[in-house]
């Protein structure tokens, strides 16, 4: 039987995604709309990150994956760099407590190293807080770049090989998938985008294969929980064929 959360937002929770990720696009623009700084954009954004993922939590989606800071993000003014750095800090330390008792496990995907050590020094805190809990994973890509993860791994598995402890042979793609920051898990179902850009811009190339888009023309600040249910309905019609016919 449906309890009553899901009768009442019209969802199966049978056909609900088992793992969402989202790129949130559209802090700056939503700023300058409102004649203020990019800074305000993200602090904006960081309350729509937090309801996102009390929804999720709520609605019990299994990962949610964030792309919060790209490898490419690291060429913006160093101001801003720097603000969302602090932005983050402040985001772990403040929440952390709230997802160990919601059962939500952070982690992190990307090059964790290349973050200020006050950042990582918080989020391995949180990391370390929330590592055995169960209901729900929280990834947050960091200085994540899907280019740069496919190099990353390519290189361990030549290193492998060259030391013999693996042969070119048994190189299939689920053993390559294992050496991605998402290792273990399961690929995203439902890929969203703020904002109206149509573009993936170097998020998880390789784990997107077969998930469904979906574009909202919504700034990320602006993005709720209403719209956010309502995609996942339009995902619930959705006829997904991962390439093959379906029989009926
Ligand atoms: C895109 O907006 C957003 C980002 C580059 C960073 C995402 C950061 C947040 C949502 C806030 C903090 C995150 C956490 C996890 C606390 P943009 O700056 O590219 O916007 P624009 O395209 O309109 O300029």
């Amino acid at each position: 039987m449906k309890s009553n959360l899901f009768t009442k937002i019209n969802i199966d929770p049978a056909k609900l995604p088992g793992h969402v990720a989202i790129i949130m696009d559209g802090n700056g623009r939503w700023a300058k709309k409102k004649l203020r700084n990019r800074v305000f954009g993200h602090e904006k954004g960081a309350e729509t990150v937090r309801e996102v993922i009390t929804t999720c939590r709520e609605l019990k989606i299994k990962i949610l994956t964030l792309y919060a800071f790209s490898t490419e993000n690291w060429s913006r003014p160093e101001k801003e760099v720097n603000t969302l750095m602090k932005l983050l800090k402040k985001f772990i330390r403040s929440e952390k407590d709230e997802l160990h008792n919601k059962s939500i496990k952070l982690n992190v995907i990307g090059q964790k190293e290349r973050l200020p050590i006050d950042v990582i020094e918080e989020l391995d805190l949180a990391i370390e807080q929330t590592k055995d809990n169960t209901a729900m994973v929280l990834n947050l890509a960091l200085s994540y770049g899907a280019r740069e993860e496919i190099t990353r791994a390519v290189r361990k598995i030549a290193y492998e090989a060259k030391q013999g402890k693996l042969f070119p042979e048994d190189i299939d793609e689920e053993m390559v998938s294992k050496y991605f920051y998402t290792a273990g898990m399961p690929d995203p179902d439902l890929l969203i985008r703020t904002s109206g850009e149509m573009r993936v811009s170097n998020f998880l190339l390789w784990q997107i294969a077969y998930s469904e888009l979906f574009i909202s023309e919504t700034l990320w600040p602006d993005f709720t929980r209403d719209e956010f249910i309502n995609i996942l309905r339009d995902y619930q019609k959705r006829d997904r064929r991962f390439g093959k016919v379906l029989c009926s």
